[in-house]
């Protein structure tokens, strides 16, 4: 099954993350009120960077915007320095003027909340080493709800790199694939070398529970990819 991809190569990660801007403010500029799945880790925090700029001088509006939290550790308070519902806080919601955003915290409540939205128009994504999104590890079936689970050691490592000196915790919650896949829109963002093998295997693999980004390829995808990603 495959609908329509679209693969955007930039030459570098600063000209990715104007790219993507383009993209995501050219969504909100046609549906005001667009409801974004939010993605944290470092691919997006240029792309964000970039809207915040362009928020600034008035070159686009998000006041109407639901921003969606992708996913979230287990056990950290909305306080603790580790939590992902802090970090889209302070890279998304605050900086562009985001006045709804909805907390992942109950499966239930969280899918429920998506439905009373009308569905989600865009999910903003990034790509696991191992080739998760969110938190939706291998193997992952395209329609897995949204869950708590225990983190893969290939994830524990990747995210120990966004913590210093903090333990990684092993448990978390994400948004199903069955809420990513029926996004209206899916934007994957994804930079440096370390990220080729897994893209390639998103991109040409099979679709496979093994990598579940390779099931983005059922939805509307674009994917923004550097040149260090994808040679
Ligand atoms: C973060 C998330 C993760 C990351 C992925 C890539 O909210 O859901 O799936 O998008 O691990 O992380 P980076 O961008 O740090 O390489």
């Amino acid at each position: 099954m495959v609908s329509e991809v679209t693969l955007d190569i930039q030459p570098d990660a600063e000209r990715l993350a104007a790219a993507a801007a383009d993209y995501i403010a050219t969504r909100v500029r046609a549906k005001p009120d667009l409801s974004i799945l939010v993605a944290t880790g470092n691919t997006p925090m240029p792309a964000y960077a970039e809207l915040a700029r362009r928020v600034a001088v008035g070159a686009v509006d998000f006041s109407r915007v639901t921003a969606v939290q992708l996913d979230e550790y287990l056990g950290v308070s909305g306080s603790d320095p580790r939590s992902l519902w802090g970090w889209m806080e302070r890279s998304f919601v605050e900086p562009l003027g985001i006045t709804r955003a909805v907390r992942l915290e109950d499966p239930a409540q969280f899918e429920a909340e998506i439905a009373r939205l009308g569905g989600l128009d865009l999910a903003i994504l990034g790509l696991g080493p191992n080739g998760h999104l969110g938190f939706n590890e291998p193997p992952s079936q395209p329609d897995a709800p949204t869950r708590t689970l225990e983190l893969t050691p290939a994830s524990l490592a990747s995210n120990a790199a966004y913590w210093g000196e903090l333990a990684v915790p092993t448990g978390a919650i994400t948004a199903g694939m069955d809420v990513i896949l029926a996004a209206r829109a899916c934007l994957l963002l994804v930079s440096g070398a370390h990220k080729r093998a897994i893209l390639r295997a998103a991109l040409e693999g099979p679709q496979t529970p093994a990598v579940p980004a390779s099931f983005l390829r059922r939805t509307a995808l674009t994917v923004i990819a550097d040149g260090a990603a994808w040679t």
